[in-house]
């Protein structure tokens, strides 16, 4: 009798332990995975960690040169602690050619998750899964796309040849100042001097994987080949590569027509949602004309 209930006593201990170390794994841990699921649904199109500059700058040690503090306020919102004069902030905000980094509407404790992340990438041989590098399927890097590329890319871009899995055109939301293209939506950036900006690294992160919540939802479930982002970035290349051609009339009328109705736009909807005044810039007749025959 007594040896049994001595067996119970031992085994209950020995389950109750095992059930701590369980718990205490589980929590050890558990931070870890969710700084990196957040960190790569939401900041991988523009960072690396350890693996060079992207959009914005590499992350790795960044724990060591700033503040947990100064982080988090960061990565809410950059542009307030610019604004409000950081050095630090306005130090990289300046070296990263004023790229605005959107404000990512996190909690306090899921950036300290990301942070967690970041610490544990930062030691050893750095992140693991990166943006892949541009290559088109049959081999050629950016340097040899011709001609051919480029006319692609353009059609993609102002809708003439149907993205794959049926995104909208980026017309609809982005102009640029190309020879003949149609003047494109208002309200998302010009992209006519991107590719200076973020170069093809920069802006095929983007295209595979928007870190803007518009962009994000227009092609969450109609992602863009890795051959389409290749035409694309051969075409932002040259559209920049261009800009200095191109006629200053047809663009200044471009502009002041677009400063009019941009103008009117935003007057007219000013008192109404920000929500809303980001759907209706959109270009909707292209809009809708793609999103409907999806
Ligand atoms: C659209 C691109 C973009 C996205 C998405 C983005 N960042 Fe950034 N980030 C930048 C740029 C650009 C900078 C350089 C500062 C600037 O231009 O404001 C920056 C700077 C930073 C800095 C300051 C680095 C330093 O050396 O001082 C931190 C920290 C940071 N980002 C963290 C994050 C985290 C965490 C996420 C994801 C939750 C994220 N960023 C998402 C573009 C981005
Ligand atoms: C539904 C609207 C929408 C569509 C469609 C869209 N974008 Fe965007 N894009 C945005 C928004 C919003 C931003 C964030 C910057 C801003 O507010 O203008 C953005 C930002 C970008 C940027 C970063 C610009 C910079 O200088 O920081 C690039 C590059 C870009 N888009 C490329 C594309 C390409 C290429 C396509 C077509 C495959 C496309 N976008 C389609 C809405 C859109």
């Amino acid at each position: 009798m007594n040896v049994i209930s001595n067996y119970v006593i031992i085994n209950v201990r020995f389950l109750l332990f095992a059930a701590l170390i369980v718990i205490s794994i589980s929590q050890f841990t558990y931070p870890q995975t969710q700084g990196e699921n957040i960190f790569k649904k939401t900041c991988i199109a523009c960072h690396t960690i350890g693996r060079g500059r992207l959009v914005g700058p590499d992350l790795k040690d960044v724990d060591k040169k700033q503040s947990e503090d100064w982080i988090i306020n960061f990565v809410k919102s950059s542009q307030r602690m610019i604004k409000s004069g950081d050095p630090d902030a306005v130090a990289i905000f300046n070296e990263f050619n004023k790229i605005i980094m959107p404000d990512q509407a996190l909690t306090d404790a899921q950036i300290k998750d990301i942070i967690i992340y970041i610490k544990q990438q930062s030691t050893g041989s750095g992140q693991k899964t990166m943006t892949a590098e541009l290559v088109h399927s049959s081999g050629m890097t950016l340097e040899f796309a011709g001609k051919d590329e480029i006319l692609k890319g353009e059609n993609l871009f102002i809708g003439n040849t149907r993205l794959m899995n049926r995104g909208p055109a980026c017309i609809s939301c982005h102009n640029v100042n190309y020879n003949n293209a149609p003047a494109g939506g208002l309200l998302a950036l010009d992209l006519t001097n991107t590719f200076s900006k973020l170069s093809a690294t920069g802006i095929s992160a983007i295209i595979s994987n928007p870190p803007f919540p518009v962009m994000n939802t227009a092609y969450k479930s109609h992602t863009i080949t890795q051959d389409e982002a290749f035409y694309l970035v051969a075409f932002l290349q040259q559209v920049n590569h261009d800009s200095p051609n191109q006629k200053p009339v047809n663009s200044q009328s471009r502009f002041l027509l677009n400063g009019i109705i941009g103008t009117v736009i935003l007057f007219g909807l000013f008192g109404g949602f920000w929500w809303n005044r980001k759907r209706k810039s959109v270009n909707q007749e292209i809009y809708k004309r793609q999103i409907k025959s999806i």
